[in-house]
């Protein structure tokens, strides 16, 4: 588990360089979900940028799960700050064993997070076991980076504790071949996993929030694949 001031650190690397993400992730989860309530977990909310998202999209509670109490300080410090953050419940947990009964949750969402679990055969089972039936899990993270990341990526992420952030998360993802083995030893009968990219429809819609977009989301640098992984729970009408 990260030490409080690498949570920080986390942070300050986010705000810096990926905030404008959240946004674009909203719009694109929102979408795939395909309604406007429900209850939803963000899994691993860190400093809660995607929760803040979809509160304003998504009507009903939100639980910004996290393992790490210096992340929830993080996030609350921000949600705080909104609106809808009545909405929000802070959830300390572990999920590889969430504190909720079977059939709870209409959508999970889990951004750069699959990464860190230790056993994500029994994390997506628990994911699984919390949704209702026709409830929906997106996970979405990166693939390994191709071999001559590294040089091109110094030169736009110049600061070295936020690039050893990137290098640490490069070295820990998995590939989609990967997922899809865990996803076959999970038993649940039906899972897609494709490469995720935004869209264009996204970018205009939120393009008042994006500010101004960095070098690295441009193209010129060329970033690893993103993949989303999508279950729907078995049972819905
Ligand atoms: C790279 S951060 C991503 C945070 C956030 N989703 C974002 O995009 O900014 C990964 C987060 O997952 C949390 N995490 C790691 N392992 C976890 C676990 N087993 N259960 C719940 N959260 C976990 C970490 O504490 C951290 O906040």
């Amino acid at each position: 588990m990260l030490s409080p001031e690498a949570c920080y650190t986390y942070k300050r690397f986010v705000d810096k360089y990926q905030k404008y993400i959240y946004p674009l992730l909203a719009a694109n989860l929102h979408r795939r979900y395909g309604k406007s309530s429900g209850r939803v977990i963000d899994m691993g909310t860190g400093p809660g940028y995607l929760t803040g998202e979809l509160l304003s999209r998504i009507e009903g509670p939100i639980h910004a799960l996290d393992i790490n109490p210096a992340m929830h300080e993080i996030a609350y410090e921000y949600i705080s700050t909104l609106d809808h953050r009545k909405r929000v419940i802070f959830d300390q947990a572990d999920i590889h064993d969430l504190p909720y009964g079977s059939d709870f949750v209409d959508l999970i969402v889990s951004y750069s997070c699959y990464h860190h679990w230790e056993n994500p055969v029994r994390a997506i089972r628990e994911c699984y076991r919390v949704l209702k039936p026709g409830g929906k899990l997106f996970v979405i993270d990166t693939e390994p980076p191709a071999d001559d990341w590294e040089m091109p990526l110094r030169s736009v992420i110049r600061e070295p504790e936020y690039f050893a952030i990137i290098a640490k998360a490069f070295s820990e993802s998995r590939t989609m071949q990967e997922v899809e083995r865990v996803c076959r030893e999970t038993g649940i009968p039906e899972f897609t996993i494709s490469e995720f990219q935004f869209e264009a429809e996204d970018i205009v819609e939120c393009i008042d929030d994006l500010g101004e977009m960095p070098e690295w989301s441009s193209g010129s640098i060329s970033s690893p694949k993103t993949w989303i992984l999508e279950i729907v729970k078995q049972g819905g009408l």
